[in-house]
């Protein structure tokens, strides 16, 4: 299995370290990791001047899965927008087809104080967001910002192909019936004909799952609900921005967006996987950040990419037992509890396993 490795920046050597760490622990099951590492993001435009580089991408394209830590930081946001750190991410995503962005918020009993939101709200709370990752404004063309009329303008364009969103429902039905059978998809159909899209190729899509419960809501609504009343969603579905927004909100509904692993596939099962949160510049290199979700990631993984649900599952559980010993990193630490940073937080899940 070639695992193609990229830190990133920020707080993503320290994470992706912790997770390497975990996957080298499961080679002795039987399970033989090639990993190679490589430069994505702000390190990517220091070395070379790409986000992106070549010798990245060649990498990527050739391994089997690809694990990522973060990219991104204060130091390069003042660059053409072709060399920002996202913009490899952006590049990665679309070079490699990974148009199903999996989302798991899922909120683990130990931390359901560390939600701003009630206990009683958040507690059992296991919603799946499916995003689509290719598409939608953040590739439409055309795109920029002119002058026009002796004033600056700037545009971007939404749109979809009814093919791009039959692909992303299908993902969506499909991981419902592995689990409540309920479907939420999200667009804005009273604004926007794009979207109006959405909903029809949705509709036409249900009768084929007739096991699964398909609703509609819009976006404005889904994020007033997901702080309102968020057990109330099993699987949602939406488009690249939407989508974006609305996996942030859902995260800080488990406590901490520390916490919340990802998938981006593609229509074979490759994938990238990543935690959802950034590179927190201002903890970078501290020893702080908490790296378990992207050991979930590495979970995630094994279980999507190479079908290894039992390792998948191995990992999962050591997280589990590691926050039932009550080890915290600072973005969950309660009172009470042990203060660990990133390496003995790694230590732990390690030892858990
Ligand atoms: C995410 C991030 C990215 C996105 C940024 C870094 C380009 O916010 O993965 O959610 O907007 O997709
Ligand atoms: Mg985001």
């Amino acid at each position: 299995m070639k695992i193609c490795v990229l830190p990133g920046d920020g707080i993503g050597p320290e994470i992706t370290a912790e997770a390497v760490r975990v996957l080298e622990a499961l080679q002795t099951d039987g399970l033989k990791f090639e990993m190679e590492t490589a430069l994505l993001g702000g390190c990517g435009v220091d070395a070379t001047g790409n986000p992106y580089p070549e010798a990245t991408s060649k990498l990527a394209r050739e391994a089997d899965a690809v694990l990522l830590g973060a990219v991104g930081g204060p130091q390069w946001d003042t660059l053409p927008r072709e060399q920002r750190p996202e913009r490899g991410l952006l590049g990665i995503r679309k070079e490699l087809g990974l148009f199903a962005n999996l989302r798991p918020a899922i909120l683990y009993p130990e931390l359901a104080n560390a939600s701003t939101l009630k206990p009683e709200v958040v507690a059992g709370l296991d919603i799946l967001i499916v995003r689509e990752l290719t598409g939608d404004i953040y590739f439409g063309q055309p795109r920029g910002i002119e002058v026009r009329d002796g004033q600056r303008y700037g545009f971007n364009t939404m749109h979809y192909t009814e093919s791009e969103i039959r692909r992303i429902g299908r993902v969506a039905f499909e991981a419902a019936r592995k689990r409540s059978k309920k479907v939420c998809s999200v667009d804005k159909m009273n604004v926007l004909e794009t979207t109006q899209l959405w909903r029809d190729v949705m509709n036409e899509l249900a009768p084929e799952y007739p096991d699964v419960e398909l609703t509609h809501m819009l976006v404005d609504n889904a994020a007033m609900q997901l702080v309102r009343n968020p057990k109330q969603f099993d699987v949602m579905v939406t488009g690249n921005m939407f989508g974006d927004i609305l996996s942030d909100e859902a995260s800080m509904l488990t406590g901490s967006i520390g916490m919340l692993p990802s998938a981006s596939l593609d229509e074979n099962n490759k994938g990238l996987f990543e935690p959802c949160h950034g590179s927190a510049p201002d903890i970078a290199g501290k020893g702080v950040a908490n790296p378990l979700a992207t050991i979930l990631s590495a979970a995630m993984m094994l279980r999507y990419t190479f079908s290894r649900e039992e390792a998948a599952a191995r990992i999962e559980n050591a997280v589990k037992k590691v926050l039932a010993q009550g080890y915290r990193t600072g973005d969950i630490f309660e009172p009470g509890m042990k203060r660990v940073g990133t390496k003995e937080m790694g230590d732990a899940v390690l030892a858990a396993m």
